[in-house]
């Protein structure tokens, strides 16, 4: 996590470093800090906790000069206090980096011995010093970064500002994204294209290994065997107005409402619905061998996943294995050479399920991704794309992300039973036209919108809450309890409904709501035994179901929340329509910052 902007340019530089920042929040908000190059002097602002603090410390004292890099963090070494803050610097160098030195510490001691001397208790300061070493013994900028880059084990995007050196950025890539912006006689850096989006459209995106000199007349970018090699520039079609707020009060209420039409969007490129077909892109693979599929993601994204797997296995009888990313290299997953690995990710940058990516690679695994981001490393390395055309997604808690990967999860799935000769033409059918039914039925979910937000001041004194669901619906339990812990932090559990008797319904009493998703279909009756079951011990219950689902089973209930009745295979993206507002509204109630939650970042680019 963390976000990084640099800018070699013709005005002054700060207030357009902070804006590049905010941006980036999303990133990371434990501090802030920029450092512009002037007078051949580094001139540092730090702040702790929100940039409105750093905003607040350029007011009294401003950073001028027309070169400088800025940094937005999300603590990993160190608490996230000022002298943590990036950038970090010495005599000669300023340096902001996202990423992890995994060596930092031997590095750290040997050059406490050679007599420098650290402000700071972050992994990062050791390369200020190891580059301001260099300088200092009389090399140029970019001998110096040539002769330390080596030397770090681990993952980064560095951006370097020299005390005599106005006019340059030195850039440096590995295992975290960094970008190259060009624009009119000035030259930017950022940890993504959405950073730079008013700035510039022309980004190139660096490699592996890649390192660039940035000055105000363009970029000479050097592969890891420093050889000057060009990277593609591209028009980035992320604007500036897409990542407004528009009319709503949080991005991630804007982001919940977009999902009629960025699912609707997102199928456009996975469905042909006058033909009533499923359409994929073309894969240089056959997919008709795939003989089992290994699902790996982690957060919202697994439970993504996890709806697939009903989907894979229910449609096109293939075997599926699914794993958080973090645990999934270190169970020495047994991996038959030529099975399907397949990835999602909102951000594509997720370190952990990057790293399940390559280990699966390295195993001969073809790849396949789920992505929102199209220009992320996960999507680089994929035999197979399958972008999610959800635009932007800034709100800390992923939302639209989510359905729209479920959306098309459900293509994917139903495609591979195609191929498999496992589901009919008349099915095929079917599958289309739910699938075309499913914006039309998340717009009628979100009517609900202010039933849900007149509820739900009676889960927001909660301590605890449980959510209970069945079959596809279980997934849509756990990403509801997720949803809610990390925005209203209550602490929220889901459970597949039939495994409450084997233990948590130990927790039921009058102080515990548990929200029941129970759409009517074969689970219906089952889910609802499950429900009275928690009833019968006085729990208070939070029935979230259609018409006839609650005539049957709502009497009683504390509260009901009404949802259009779909067909089973859309229910989970419908569903989750409803456990994203009850969490949005329990935590308005509160009062969190609910774009911004404690300890959390967007993008998790650590393992
Ligand atoms: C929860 C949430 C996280 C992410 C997880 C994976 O609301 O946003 O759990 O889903 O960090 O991120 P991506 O999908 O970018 O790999």
């Amino acid at each position: 996590m963390c976000g990084i902007i640099g800018i070699v340019g013709k005005e002054a530089v700060s207030d357009r470093l902070v804006d590049g920042l905010k941006r980036m929040e999303y990133r990371g908000y434990d501090s802030a800090g920029v450092c512009t190059v002037e007078n051949s002097q580094l001139i540092r602002r730090r702040a702790e906790g929100k940039l409105f603090n750093l905003v607040n410390v350029l007011k009294s004292d401003d950073a001028p000069g027309h070169t400088g890099i800025a940094h937005t963090r999300w603590a990993t070494h160190g608490a996230p206090t000022t002298s943590n803050a990036h950038p970090h610097a010495t005599g000669e160098v300023a340096l902001v980096h996202n990423g992890i030195i995994e060596n930092f510490k031997p590095l750290r001691d040997e050059l406490i011995k050679r007599g420098r001397q650290f402000e700071s208790e972050t992994d990062t300061e050791v390369v200020a010093h190891l580059v301001s070493e260099q300088v200092e013994d009389g090399k140029s900028p970019e001998e110096a970064v040539q002769a330390v880059l080596p030397q770090l084990r681990g993952a980064f995007a560095l951006a370097i500002a020299f005390r005599s050196h106005p006019g340059l950025l030195i850039g440096a890539r590995l295992g975290s994204p960094l970008v190259v912006g060009y624009g009119d006689g000035e030259t930017y850096l950022g940890s993504d294209a959405l950073a730079l989006a008013p700035l510039t459209q022309q980004i190139s995106y660096l490699e592996e290994g890649d390192w660039v000199v940035v000055t105000e007349d363009g970029a000479t970018i050097y592969d890891n065997q420093n050889k000057a090699v060009e990277r593609e520039v591209t028009t980035s079609g992320v604007s500036a107005a897409t990542i407004e707020k528009g009319q709503y009060r949080h991005y991630m209420q804007k982001e919940i409402f977009e999902q009629p039409t960025v699912v609707a969007q997102t199928l456009q490129s996975y469905i042909r619905p006058l033909e009533q077909q499923v359409a994929l892109p073309q894969m240089g693979f056959d997919l008709e061998s795939i003989k089992r599929i290994t699902i790996v993601a982690c957060g919202t994204s697994y439970y993504a996943g996890m709806v697939a797997k009903y989907w894979f296995e229910t449609f096109a009888r293939v075997p599926v294995d699914l794993d958080v990313a973090s645990e999934f290299r270190y169970r020495e997953p047994v991996l038959e050479p030529g099975g399907l690995a397949l990835f999602i990710s909102q951000s594509g940058e997720t370190a952990d399920t990057l790293a399940a990516l390559r280990h699966s690679k390295e195993n001969d695994q073809k790849i396949a991704v789920v992505v929102n981001v199209p220009t992320s490393s996960m999507a680089r390395e994929a035999d197979l794309l399958l972008p999610t055309h959800a635009g932007p997604e800034i709100g800390v808690a992923s939302t639209k992300a989510f359905s729209c990967q479920l959306a098309v999860l459900a293509a994917l799935a139903a495609h591979l039973a195609v191929v498999k000769g496992k589901m009919s033409r008349e099915e095929e059918m079917d599958v289309v036209r739910h699938l075309t039914e499913a914006p039309a039925a998340l717009n009628a979910a979100l009517a609900y919108d202010e039933a849900i937000a007149d509820m739900a001041h009676l889960v927001a004194p909660a301590r605890d809450v449980l959510y209970l669901g069945r079959g596809p619906d279980y997934p849509l339990a756990l990403e509801g309890a997720l949803k809610l812990k990390e925005i209203s932090y209550i602490h929220a559990e889901g459970y597949a409904s039939g495994e409450m008797k084997h233990g948590p319904i130990a927790l039921i009493d009058e102080a515990v709501p548990v929200i029941v998703l129970a759409p009517s279909g074969p689970l219906f009756e089952k889910t609802v035994s499950n429900m009275q079951e928690v009833r019968a011990r006085g729990g208070k219950i939070v029935l979230i179901s259609d018409a006839d689902g609650l005539a049957e089973a709502g009497e009683g209930c504390m509260a009901t929340i009404e949802m259009p009745r779909v067909h089973p295979l859309i229910a989970p993206l419908v569903y989750a329509v409803p456990v994203q507002l009850l969490a949005y509204h329990v935590a308005v109630a509160k009062g969190t910052d609910v774009d911004q939650p404690r300890n959390l970042a967007k993008s998790v680019t650590v393992e």
